[in-house]
């Protein structure tokens, strides 16, 4: 196949919600008819159970099933179509925010009772501003929720996004009698059955004719007429430069349990989704036709195995073909690496690979040399943007609770903040090593891995900070900037790069410190 076509052919997106809504469920079934896997149940959760075990078990537990479910690739109709995870638990939210740096498009899975939740706000907000074209999928139509027109009301209010449904429910819950897809024209009666891979649907040539009513009832009929009247009235016709450019985002319906509406959605998914998309650099913008390689580290898997320290590292292909043993360009350490045994991904297995394409996920074994963010290339001084650190919302002190073991305690601290678990800064006044994480739980993630894969311990105090912001300015030199400097040293800090971080103790204290330093900008990511 023509390097042109294999990069045609290949759709790579992420499915995001807020826990529970369906998207293990959902990306179960797409798998089942990719033919990747043959049962249910074959996906296994990545969500942070309690109960039952202790937490940093429950995180050893689901630090397992992510390397497994990292990348799922199968394909479907001539498509390879790469799923990227997200974690939904809101402490991995960074990962799941630098993840969206590497798929071409998402699909945002919504429970029909619950609505819009939390996590769906921020992570959609994040794609909103990328511009990431998304599709929406209504979960669970087999229960009682809430009314469509009221839902598809809720998503355009809440996260700000215009949407137009490209298929209808017809009743719910108990009643739910099925799906007119809007889309392709025809009906799916709901027969509850989750083992029907194949649903039968019946073409539906005039919506007004008697074969509706025949096919639903007469007062279902008639209401699927009157809420599609107001749906065509309400909502613009679907138009895909206007999804593609992130402006418009279609809505499916169905129940993931039960395998409803989801081939519905796969099929207008591998219709309509974007093929891999140019990325920014700091340099230019480069499209993925490009002969040359190029590419991208979004995430850092360290290895299960205490005794194996080395890592996976997950290399988005941008431009051209990754080749195995061909060396590349490590831009950020102006090194050569060749790669013996990259991985690609397909279902839940790994193997290794000759050639990758544009889109594909290559996974490399590293022994510490990789940071999230780095770029390859064939020799071009390139540096992707596009992979912040968020500002941290937790803060403690970390100690050295054994000074025999300092060393492993700092390369163990290195190593961690390197695969992007935790953020390290280090005060300016006094040398001390703060960590700022996003989530609480990564404290236990941080001490538990110190001790089990670098023998060393540390312990934490608290310190008060409600965010860490990242310090702008034009003139390092001005009168504004070195009063700053002078006031607020207790207050200041280094990232792992050396940037200048602002740690404000609330948020009164960001705002009057904004005001009395205008010359100055505080960001919220290290990316600016
Ligand atoms: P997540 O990855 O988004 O966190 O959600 P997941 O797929 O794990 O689904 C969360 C719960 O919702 C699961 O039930 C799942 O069976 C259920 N579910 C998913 N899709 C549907 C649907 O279309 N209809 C109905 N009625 N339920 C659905 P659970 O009891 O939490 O887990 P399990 O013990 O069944 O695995």
């Amino acid at each position: 196949m023509k390097f042109t076509d294999e990069i045609k052919r290949r759709r790579t997106f992420g499915i995001i919600s807020h826990p529970d809504a369906g998207k293990t469920t959902l990306t179960e079934k797409l798998l089942l008819f990719g033919g990747a896997i043959h049962e249910a149940g074959a996906v296994k959760s990545n969500k942070i159970k309690k109960g039952a075990t202790s937490d940093f078990m429950e995180i050893e537990r689901q630090r397992g099933i992510s390397v497994a479910t990292s990348v799922l690739a199968f394909e479907y109709d001539g498509v390879k179509i790469n799923i990227l995870d997200t974690p939904g638990h809101k402490d991995f939210a960074e990962d799941t925010f630098r993840t969206l740096t590497a798929v071409d498009s998402v699909i945002v899975v919504i429970d029909v009772a619950k609505g819009v939740e939390e996590q769906t706000e921020k992570l959609v907000e994040v794609c909103r501003m990328r511009n990431i074209p998304m599709i929406v999928f209504i979960n669970k139509m087999d229960r009682e929720g809430k009314d469509a027109f009221e839902l598809l009301d809720e998503i355009e209010q809440k996260l700000n996004l215009s949407v137009t449904p490209l298929s209808f429910p017809i009743g719910m819950g108990y009643d739910f009698k099925g799906i007119y897809n809007i889309w392709e024209k025809n009906v799916n009666l709901f027969t509850g059955d989750p083992k029907k891979d194949i649903e039968d649907t019946i073409e539906i040539s005039d919506l007004g004719g008697p074969e509706l009513d025949k096919l639903i009832g007469e007062k279902a009929a008639d209401n699927l007429r009157t809420e599609l009247e107001l749906a065509y009235g309400v909502y613009p016709e679907f138009d895909k430069d206007e999804y593609l450019s992130g402006n418009l985002q279609p809505v499916f319906f169905g129940s993931a349990l039960n395998n409803f509406g989801v081939r519905e959605l796969l099929d207008c998914f591998v219709s309509i989704a974007p093929t891999p998309r140019a990325k920014a650099s700091e340099e230019r913008t480069v499209q993925p036709d490009e002969k040359q390689f190029t590419g991208f580290v979004f995430k850092i898997h360290a290895n299960m195995d205490p005794k194996h320290r080395d890592r996976l590292a997950f290399v988005k292909v941008v431009s051209g073909m990754f080749e195995r043993n061909k060396p590349y360009l490590h831009v950020r350490q102006g090194k050569n690496f060749k790669f013996s045994s990259p991985n690609a991904f397909f279902a839940e297995k790994k193997e290794i690979v000759d050639v990758s394409y544009p889109g594909d996920i290559v996974g490399l074994h590293d022994t510490g040399n990789f940071k999230i963010g780095d770029t390859l290339t064939e020799g071009e001084l390139l540096h992707y943007r596009g992979v912040p650190s968020f500002s941290p919302e937790h803060f403690r002190y970390i100690n050295n609770a054994d000074p025999m073991k300092t060393k492993q305690l700092e390369k163990g601290v290195d190593q961690l903040m390197d695969e992007g678990v935790a953020q390290l800064f280090t005060l300016e006044m006094n040398g001390r090593k703060v960590i700022g994480t996003v989530g609480a739980l990564q404290f236990e993630v941080i001490q538990y891995r110190l001790e089990h894969e670098y023998g060393a311990k540390c312990t934490y105090e608290n310190l008060n900070v409600y965010k860490a912001t990242w310090v702008e300015t034009k003139d390092p030199k001005s009168e504004e900037f070195k009063e700053f400097k002078r006031v607020k040293a207790k207050y200041l800090a280094h990232d792992k790069r050396g940037q200048l971080v602002f740690f404000a103790d609330s948020q009164f204290s960001l705002q009057m410190t904004q005001q009395k330093y205008p010359s100055l900008k505080f960001h919220f990511t290290s990316e600016f």
